[in-house]
């Protein structure tokens, strides 16, 4: 693949085009997008639970993983696109959730919550596709106390082969579409390396297919702990 079709191919989603598309999937999000993306949604969601606590869900959509929280959580959503958040507010006011607190639209670039407000921090299916995802990273760990977790599922680039290359032939359409294939891992990993007060403590494929991946950041409870870690 040619270098400028290479780069444009692992160019960062447009922001206005993302929200365009999140308009378009609102209405049929949870039926096509529900059971496809189910079995990420539950592991991140069974991971956010153990750690428990306030619960900050970034990109929450319409609400598909009200139900994958209980009591033992208090879940505050985020999502920019407002057609998307409108469907989680009906979801939430049907009464079956009282464990989601609110549901709000916020930019996940210039998140409205002080430092270390939460326990935990979950984005599924997001990170791939915001526009900065270096940035969104920086205020996931801003929000998260000291020695909570940010919870990333995702699809993530397969780096080689077929499929690495069909990912990138699909990248640009996919945009379009409000989806992303090609994301490596390794940026998420260079992006805690630089970052300096978190941790990589788990990186795994989601069962049955392994199409996803799951990854947890630990904040550091103190940053000179990473030195000793
Ligand atoms: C694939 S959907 C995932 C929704 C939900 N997490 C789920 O698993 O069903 C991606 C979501 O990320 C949201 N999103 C994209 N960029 C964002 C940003 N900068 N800030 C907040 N939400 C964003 C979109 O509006 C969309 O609702």
């Amino acid at each position: 693949m040619p270098e400028s079709l290479r780069r444009d191919a692992f160019a960062d989603p447009d922001r206005h085009v993302m929200e365009k598309a999140y308009a378009r999937w609102a209405p049929l999000y949870d039926l096509v997008c529900g059971p496809i993306f189910e079995s990420g949604r539950r592991a991140a969601a069974a991971a956010a639970r153990r750690v428990g606590g306030r619960i900050l869900e970034v990109g929450v959509g319409t609400g598909l993983s009200f139900s994958d929280y209980d009591h033992t959580t208090a879940v505050v959503g985020i999502d920019m696109s407002a057609p998307m958040v409108a469907k989680a507010q009906e979801r939430l006011a049907s009464g079956q959730f009282p464990h989601v607190e609110s549901v709000m639209v916020m930019d996940a670039t210039d998140l409205a919550f002080g430092d270390g407000a939460f326990d935990c921090v979950v984005a599924q299916f997001v990170i791939t596709l915001v526009a900065e995802p270096e940035r969104v990273l920086d205020e996931c760990a801003r929000v998260v106390r000291p020695g909570g977790e940010i919870i990333l599922v995702n699809h993530l680039y397969s780096e080689k082969g077929v499929t690495a290359v069909l990912e990138r032939l699909l990248a640009r359409p996919a945009r379009k579409m409000g989806l992303r294939p090609e994301f490596p891992f390794a940026r998420l990993a260079a992006w805690a390396e630089r970052h300096g007060a978190v941790a990589l403590v788990e990186r795994r494929p989601i069962k049955p297919l392994g199409v996803y991946t799951l990854v947890r950041f630990r904040r550091l409870l103190d940053a000179r702990a990473r030195a000793a870690a």
